[in-house]
């Protein structure tokens, strides 16, 4: 039997007793449009090929073309498209970047634990990327007429992400950057205590660098205010069977037990010190 035709390859039969790609819960998605956030993070809007809405917190697995399969969170839902925020880090978010509107990729999900919204006053705390499910969330929260506190860092002022769409959803926006270029001059941890003294808040969502998230939860627990991480792992199956993202020494996996998790459960765990890498071998954070 020789080769098959190329288009063979493109749409293969299915045999019976074989599975597709849509067996596995991969559903194609097409690019409507994309945005450029910042130097480094470009947002998809993808026609939403998913069963169900994802909630905020929860994430998809992305198959990039030509690249590995690599978990996303859901930074919007409008119009009936999805849109995810993607900092170009390596070889797969290099291949996203490179596509635009009409391009392809195939996702999964939507996986994973969610932001639970039912207080009255939130205080959502995020560095870098780490605001794409935060953003998602304030989407929900501005619906309840809820107050909110948007507290966001980055390393310069070109990478402070969704700015004006907080301001937009009603949001008190604080800004902070490490080289001072807007905002105040810092880390958001260093401002956290006062922000803390200073209003009433009956729930910290973060989600951003583990060291900054350790902090906050850390600190808003020992002022007794309830804190929901968004945790980020190395993860491969996404959907709990390999193991590559499991907390120690608790075996909760963050692909399915979180990425969003109680700050206390966090407490007992490697959270903000240890995590593992792509070979599964465990190092420090
Ligand atoms: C629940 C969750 C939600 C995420 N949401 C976002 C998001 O909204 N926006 C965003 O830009 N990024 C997000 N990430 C991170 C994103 O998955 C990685 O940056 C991406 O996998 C890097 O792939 P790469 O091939 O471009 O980089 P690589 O060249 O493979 O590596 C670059 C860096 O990314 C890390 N990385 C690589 N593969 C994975 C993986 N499968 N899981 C976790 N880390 C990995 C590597 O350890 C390395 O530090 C999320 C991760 C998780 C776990
Ligand atoms: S990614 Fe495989 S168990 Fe979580």
């Amino acid at each position: 039997m020789g080769l098959p035709e190329k288009h063979d390859l493109q749409k293969p039969e299915k045999v019976e007793g074989t599975f597709s790609y849509e067996d596995f819960g991969f559903r194609s998605a097409r690019i409507k449009k994309s945005v450029n956030e910042s130097p480094t993070v470009k947002s998809f809007y993808l026609e939403n090929p998913l069963r169900k809405d994802p909630l905020p917190g929860q994430f998809v697995m992305v198959w990039v073309p030509g690249g590995e399969e690599i978990p996303i969170s859901i930074s919007g839902v409008e119009d009936d498209a999805l849109r995810i925020s993607v900092a170009n880090k390596g070889k797969t978010t290099a291949k996203l970047h490179a596509l635009e509107k009409g391009g392809t990729v195939m996702i999964r999900g939507p996986f994973g634990t969610h932001f639970h919204l039912n207080e009255s006053s939130y205080l959502l705390v995020g560095g870098g990327y780490g605001v794409a499910p935060l953003i998602y969330a304030a989407s929900f929260i501005s619906k309840s007429g809820t107050e909110c506190t948007y507290l966001v860092g980055a390393k310069t002022a070109s990478e402070l992400l969704f700015l004006e769409e907080a301001r937009r959803l009603g949001m008190d926006v604080r800004i902070i950057t490490e080289d001072g270029s807007a905002g105040r001059k810092g880390m958001v941890t260093d401002v956290l205590d006062k922000l803390l003294e200073e209003k009433r808040f009956d729930l910290v969502l973060t989600c951003g660098p583990e060291r900054m998230m350790y902090e906050v939860v850390r600190k808003a627990l020992g002022r007794g205010i309830r804190v929901q991480a968004s945790l980020e792992r190395y993860m491969k199956c996404g959907f709990g069977i390999c193991g590559s993202c499991v907390l120690d020494p608790t075996g909760l996996r963050v692909c399915t037990d979180g990425p969003v998790f109680d700050g206390e459960v966090l407490l007992s765990t490697d959270f903000g010190r240890k995590k593992r890498d792509a070979s599964g071998s465990v190092v420090e954070i």
